[in-house]
């Protein structure tokens, strides 16, 4: 029997391996995300089944590295340095003499590759699996982000081919609907936006947590293949190819060019073209293909003498702020937005900016008849990147003392970057609240467009979300642009979004900074909307990620005599309300909390936590009355402490095995 499981779970990851090749390698999956995940389930059970047949490159283990107190340093088996840039196609035929010149008349040709706008890394792999990822750090010595890389679905865990000790090197990227799903998430839980999706990879890649990396969704696009910190074939072009046949994504878009004129073409090419992809570039790399004729041309001290980076300008533009407003979110935050005069960016026209907050006003020191430099990149958001001149009668922007919508007090708190309007009837806030529970990813309910929300809150059709629930067919048909029909089809709609589990009706709630996130992890911790209403700040800190911030924002929520009305009628109108765990709870420690501290003799923290979980406990960052046991190892700090003056039950590994039962 034993030899059938191992060959069943041989032959699933085996599956799972090439479907993931097929899904984020190849980007031409074979079979649905449901049939996909059917494998991945019951690899899962076999291997909880079985844990002595678990290995570290199983597809089931990309996340499970514990947080690191810190990165340790690597150093870089050759140089990782950067490219030269060419700033105009002059330039760039300027390089290409220099090339030429070089090697004294021999025939040569180019590669040319997207320049993508991330950050790069170098993958080792021993013996066919991965065993360390390195960013470039100062291009010397990096720093091992190991347990983070892991997590990127694109970066193998094992070659598809064995191919001795080699070293890959890439770029890690965000892509452009990744970095909005990100912001949009930071932004409901008061964090402030990263600026572009390569901040945002960068930032991803280098937390302590690997179980943040995974839930940003970067991928690796390899460009590099080495052995001891040499290329491992004579042709780029070749080594591009071996890379995608042992597994990594490599970019589809190069070019093997034998003409500087076809490099030149491939760079025009993708000026425009580069808009329609779903990461940014900021450039074409022109690499020479050969590796001896790489050599022989070597290096500066800063780069290489054989390739160049040929930039694009960023798509920006001059004009002026003819006006700033302010726009109210649906929180009651107050959002300055720059009116322009209509610019053409790129080839979109561009009339409005957002300036996101009077701290961010300040810093660009943007007035009202300032001339300013707006860029678009891709489909972000056009920004205000600087004042380029002062305009004459320039007048300062001020944030309103009174609420443009509804008139109501606007307060800025201290600490806080956001001025609100604290009328929790404001019609504009009520509007955002009905529009962000409509949305897709929360209740999504289809058909419940911008023009009929706002409608249905100015006729006081909807003076709250449970009200969409009283609807009836003649309400909506009254309504400008609404036949019969399309009223049937929202309302059928909005019928539908009460069977949205859990996490989406709480997420739907617009509570500040709980996203569909941390909704997630609060109905996983706690089952029930009840339970989590009913939790105190330190309860709810028990949550994984739940810090205080988030915890007073939620206990506050509830204990709102408004909100509390809003949670029984939606209730009475059959929203779910339970959560179905994704875990079956049960063992001998069913019930339990527990929280892990310092290092243990033998259990990495991801496995004593697995084993924990497995038994039906449950594991949290953070010591309170509420934690059964605090299981510390060696250099325990003062999460140690805090058990003992709590009272709570300290125990070593030895003691966590007796509960575990063995
Ligand atoms: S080759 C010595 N190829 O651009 C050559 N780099 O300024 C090393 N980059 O640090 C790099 N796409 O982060 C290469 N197709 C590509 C690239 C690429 C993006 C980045 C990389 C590097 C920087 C060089």
């Amino acid at each position: 029997m034993p030899d059938d499981i191992r060959r069943e779970i041989e032959r699933l990851r085996g599956e799972i391996q090439r479907h993931e090749y097929l899904y984020y390698v190849l980007d031409r999956p074979e079979i649905s995300d449901q049939d996909f995940d059917q494998f991945v389930r019951r690899l899962q059970a076999l291997e909880k089944e079985h844990p002595e047949l678990v290995t570290p490159d199983s597809p089931t283990q990309r996340v499970g590295g514990k947080p690191r107190e810190g990165f340790i340093k690597v150093p870089h088996s050759s140089p990782m340095l950067s490219l030269d840039n060419a700033l105009t196609e002059e330039e760039l035929r300027e390089f290409d003499r220099r090339v030429r010149s070089l090697l004294g008349g021999e025939p040569y040709a180019y590669v040319a590759e997207l320049k993508l706008d991330g950050l790069s890394m170098a993958a080792r792999y021993e013996s066919g699996l991965l065993v360390r990822g390195i960013t470039r750090g100062d291009g010397l010595v990096g720093e091992d982000v190991t347990e983070n890389g892991r997590t990127i679905r694109s970066l193998p865990l094992r070659l598809r081919q064995e191919h001795g000790d080699i070293e890959v090197r890439g770029e890690v990227v965000m892509h452009r609907k990744a970095f909005e799903r990100l912001n949009v998430e930071r932004e409901a839980q008061g964090l402030p936006r990263y600026a572009n999706p390569r901040n945002s990879a960068a930032g991803s890649l280098r937390v302590l947590d690997p179980s943040i990396t995974a839930s940003r969704q970067l991928s690796f696009y390899a460009y590099g293949l080495f052995r001891d910190g040499a290329p491992l074939l004579e042709s780029h072009w070749d080594s591009l190819d071996r890379l995608e046949k042992i597994g990594f994504k490599v970019n589809p878009y190069r070019k093997l060019c034998p003409a500087l004129e076809d490099l030149l073409a491939f760079f025009r090419e993708w000026e425009d073209k580069r808009e329609t992809l779903p990461y940014e570039i900021d450039g074409v790399v022109a690499k020479v293909d050969s590796i001896p004729q790489q050599r022989a041309l070597g290096w500066t001290a800063k780069a290489p003498r054989w390739a160049i980076a040929a930039k694009y300008t960023p798509r920006q533009a001059e004009t002026t702020v003819e006006d700033i407003g302010v726009q109210v979110g649906r929180t009651g935050t107050l959002t300055p937005v720059a009116r322009l005069a209509p610019v053409v960016v790129g080839g979109v026209t561009v009339s409005r900016a957002t300036l996101h907050n009077e701290d961010e006003i300040e810093r660009l020191g943007v007035q009202i008849g300032d001339t300013v430099v707006v860029e678009r990149s891709g489909d972000v958001i056009p920004k205000v990147v600087r004042v380029a001149r002062q305009g004459e009668r320039r007048r300062p922007f001020g944030m309103p003392k009174q609420c443009p919508v509804c008139g109501g007090e606007v307060v800025r708190e201290a600490g806080e970057v956001a001025s609100r309007c604290i009328n929790t009837n404001c019609p504009a806030r009520l509007k955002e609240s009905v529009r962000h529970f409509a949305q897709r990813g929360v209740m999504d309910i289809d058909g419940l467009g911008d023009a009929l929300v706002d409608q249905l809150v100015e006729r006081k059709l909807v003076t709250n979300v449970a009200d969409l629930y009283r609807l009836k067919v003649e309400d909506l048909i009254e309504l400008e642009r609404m036949a019969e029909k399309s009223a049937g089809k929202v309302m059928a709609n909005i019928g539908a979004s009460r069977t949205r589990p859990l996490p989406r009706v709480l997420a739907g709630l617009g509570i500040p900074f709980v996203g569909e996130r941390t909704a997630a992890i609060l109905a996983e911790t706690f089952g029930s909307l009840d339970e989590i209403a009913a939790a105190d700040m330190e309860t709810l800190q028990t949550a994984e990620e739940v810090g205080p911030k988030v915890a007073h924002s939620v206990n506050a929520f509830f204990r709102e005599p408004r909100n509390q009305e809003l949670v029984e009628r939606l209730r009475k109108e059959g929203l779910q309300f339970q959560h179905q765990r994704k875990r079956k709870k049960s063992g001998p420690l069913e019930g339990r909390t527990l929280v892990l501290t310092g290092t243990l003799p033998t259990l990495a923290r991801a496995e004593a936590t697995k084993l924990i979980e497995e038994a039906g406990g449950k594991v949290t960052g953070s010591v309170s009355k509420k934690t059964d046991y605090l299981v510390a190892g060696e250099e325990a700090g003062s999460k140690l402490e805090k058990a003992q003056s709590l009272g709570v039950k300290v125990i070593d590994e030895a003691g966590l095995r007796k509960l575990l039962g063995g």
